[in-house]
């Protein structure tokens, strides 16, 4: 079993090297909404909150590079509060209202956040079953959270669990999804389909869960 900080230094190692991509724009994260169903865009869901609550605090949890906060605190300045949080500093600090620096797992989330977002971070975190209760313990009353996260990648011809998920994280992610809710959470969780080469002669299937979707939402 591998210890939270021996994770943490893996990870540490591999994005050292710079091989993975931690620095996708607001246009790339709307992109990335758009494909989780939500037919707003950041830039539309922040001026919402801001009508009805004036100040909005945002959070991306594994925010790489944070570039989309960045872009979203030109935009409205002092009406959003930005945070982000990774175990890897950004390049730049500009443009974050705060970057707290460490392990999801083991560092406190901040509470109250009118915006959640995590793309495609949460399959290098795992332990789900505690980290997405622990998402929507800090979503305020009316705040919303969209998370996306990969399950497999195709190496070569097959498909094969990616970072740290495995088949213990996909229950725990489909057992979520029929609760439908964390406490006064709601939770919806999505599976999303990838082909599989058809020429695979060692599994059968045409397609695969490659990633889930994860909404959630408490009401206000
Ligand atoms: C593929 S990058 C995506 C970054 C950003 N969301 C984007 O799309 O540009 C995943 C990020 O998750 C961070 N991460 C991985 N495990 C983490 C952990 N246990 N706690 C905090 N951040 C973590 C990595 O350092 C990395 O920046």
């Amino acid at each position: 079993m591998v210890s939270h900080h021996e994770r943490a230094q893996r990870y540490l190692k591999r994005y050292a090297q710079g091989v993975i991509l931690r620095s996708h724009s607001l246009e790339q994260y709307n992109q990335f909404l758009e494909n989780l169903g939500e037919k707003q865009s950041l830039e539309k869901i922040v001026e919402q909150i801001i009508q009805r609550k004036r100040l909005c605090k945002i959070l991306d949890v594994g925010c790489g590079n944070a570039n989309a906060l960045k872009t979203l605190k030109k935009m409205f300045e002092e009406r959003i509060h930005t945070i982000g949080m990774d175990l890897l500093p950004p390049e730049t600090r500009e443009g974050l209202d705060e970057f707290i620096e460490g392990d999801v797992h083991t560092i406190p989330i901040p509470t109250h956040c009118d915006l959640i977002l995590s793309f495609r971070a949460l399959h290098e975190m795992g332990n789900l079953h505690s980290l997405i209760p622990k998402i929507a313990h800090s979503l305020d009353k009316g705040g919303r959270g969209y998370l996306w996260l990969r399950m497999l990648e195709m190496v070569g011809q097959k498909p094969l669990f990616v970072g740290e998920m495995n088949k213990k994280e996909e229950k725990a992610l489909v057992e979520l999804g029929v609760k439908k809710e964390i406490e006064d959470c709601q939770v919806m969780v999505q599976p999303v389909e990838i082909p599989i080469p058809v020429n695979n002669e060692n599994d059968p299937r045409e397609t695969a869960i490659g990633g889930y979707i994860v909404l959630l939402h408490r009401p206000l």
